[in-house]
């Protein structure tokens, strides 16, 4: 490891503990690496405008850190165990590459609103491709609700209750994700707020334009108070891991419907081919190991918000607790993300068979539609439902399920899905 920007002399450094103490910080920091160097430009253009550093050291600076992003994105520098973290690499190869100009660098930032400035940026990223992917997924079923006005058995408890559709199926969905979607920009709004400039969590004795660093980093505010940015350091993580779970809890539902839709027993739904896998032992058969996989990834989600949840019990201030959080949102993240993106695919590809949706509706399925007629004929209602319920197949003389779905007129049923609505709601967010 290089010397540490923190050694002072006379303390011998362990290595075992130096190990636990980096644990594996340096590699998480590959993940936030490119938004430390795109602040650490704009807190070096901070301090030419105080005069911390002159204009040739600032160009010098901000040249360093471009030619580190560069050599970074190639492959030719490694951010590996020679480093402390992702910071320290930043200063050492300035000092190396420029001597007193780098050793300037740090001046008025803490690696503690550092790690916070570069991560918040990070989440916003994340936060971004998570609105896309929801509007993605949405875009999607609003289109299939559009085609495919197939119909199907309604469940409720898993046991067959009236006449449904595909259509009301995907267009279900479609809300759910536009709602997904919605709830990732309304976090990103949350988050969207530049520590920067708060140092080790207590302001420092310089007149930092934390305005100009907001604005050149694109947050939309400045987050004021710097006890505030430490107490936000996993608070906002979590708000992220909720709006990202909220999308994966849809997804799991989905994909329990689909899996159990594949079924022999259902047989409603045939699988895109490579969403499937073959058995190693069993010839026959095909299985539908993406879903379930897609369906396993909440639990991530979940898991690493419990994680941050139990680090946060902590006093006010800077904790190296803290850092345990940078594994939580990027294991989180990349596999939530990552089961997200499979989604529109699938959604577009999959087959549904009509001839086993239909067989699956039986007369049974029409006593409410009948109940409900006899109730708009004057019968009392509770009246209606009971000689329905004593009719038993009757209740289906002369009803098709295109006449129940066509008779559904209640907004956002059968006759009346609203999806120019959806797809408004879709626009608006984007
Ligand atoms: N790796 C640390 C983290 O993620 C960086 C901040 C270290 N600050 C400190 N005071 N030791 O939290």
């Amino acid at each position: 490891m290089s010397d540490l920007l923190w050694q002072k002399s006379g303390i011998r450094i362990d290595p075992r503990i130096m190990r636990f103490l980096a644990g594996d910080d340096v590699v998480l920091d590959r993940e936030f690496f490119l938004f430390d160097i795109e602040a650490s430009k704009v807190h070096v253009e901070g301090l030419a405008r105080i005069g911390i550093v002159n204009a040739a050291e600032s160009a010098d600076l901000i040249r360093e850190l471009e030619l580190l992003g560069a050599d970074f994105r190639s492959g030719s520098f490694m951010l590996d165990e020679r480093y402390e973290d992702g910071h320290s690499a930043i200063e050492s190869r300035l000092i190396e590459r420029l001597g007193d100009a780098g050793r300037k660098i740090h001046s008025g930032r803490s690696r503690n609103d550092q790690v916070l400035v570069a991560s918040r940026l990070w989440l916003k990223s994340k936060l971004l491709e998570l609105s896309l992917v929801c509007a993605a997924v949405a875009n999607v079923c609003i289109h299939r609700a559009e085609h495919d006005v197939l119909p199907m058995p309604g469940y409720t408890h898993l046991q067959r209750a009236v006449v449904s559709s595909t259509a009301m199926w995907f267009a279900g969905f479609a809300e759910a994700f536009v709602d997904n979607a919605w709830r990732a920009r309304q976090t990103l709004d949350l988050v969207d707020a530049n520590p920067l400039g708060t140092a080790a969590g207590y302001g420092v004795n310089l007149a930092l334009d934390r305005e100009y660093t907001t604005r050149k980093l694109g947050f939309a505010r400045m987050q004021i108070s710097p006890i505030y940015t430490q107490l936000s350091r996993g608070k906002f993580e979590m708000a992220a891991l909720d709006a990202l779970g909220a999308a994966l809890l849809d997804l799991r539902r989905l994909a329990w419907d689909l899996s159990l839709f594949t079924t022999s027993e259902f047989g409603f739904v045939k699988l895109p081919p490579q969403f499937t896998t073959g058995s190693s032992i069993m010839p026959n058969k095909r299985n539908p190991d993406v879903i379930e996989l897609m369906r396993a990834s909440y639990a991530s989600v979940a898991a690493a918000r419990t994680e941050i949840e139990q680090l946060l019990s902590l006093p006010t201030g800077y904790q190296r607790d803290l850092q345990v959080s940078k594994g939580a949102i990027f294991h989180g993240f990349h596999r939530g993300l990552d089961a997200l993106a499979l989604l529109p695919d699938l959604l577009v590809q999959f087959e549904w068979n009509a001839e086993r949706m239909r067989a699956g509706i039986d007369a049974t399925m029409y006593a409410t539609d009948a109940a409900i007629e006899a109730a708009v004929a004057g019968v009392p209602f509770r009246d209606a439902y009971r000689a329905a319920a004593e009719s038993g197949d009757e209740a289906g003389q002369g009803r098709t399920p295109e006449s129940s779905l066509a008779a559904r007129t209640s907004p956002g049923s059968g006759s009346d899905l609203r999806l120019d609505e959806l797809r408004r709601r879709l626009t608006e967010l984007t």
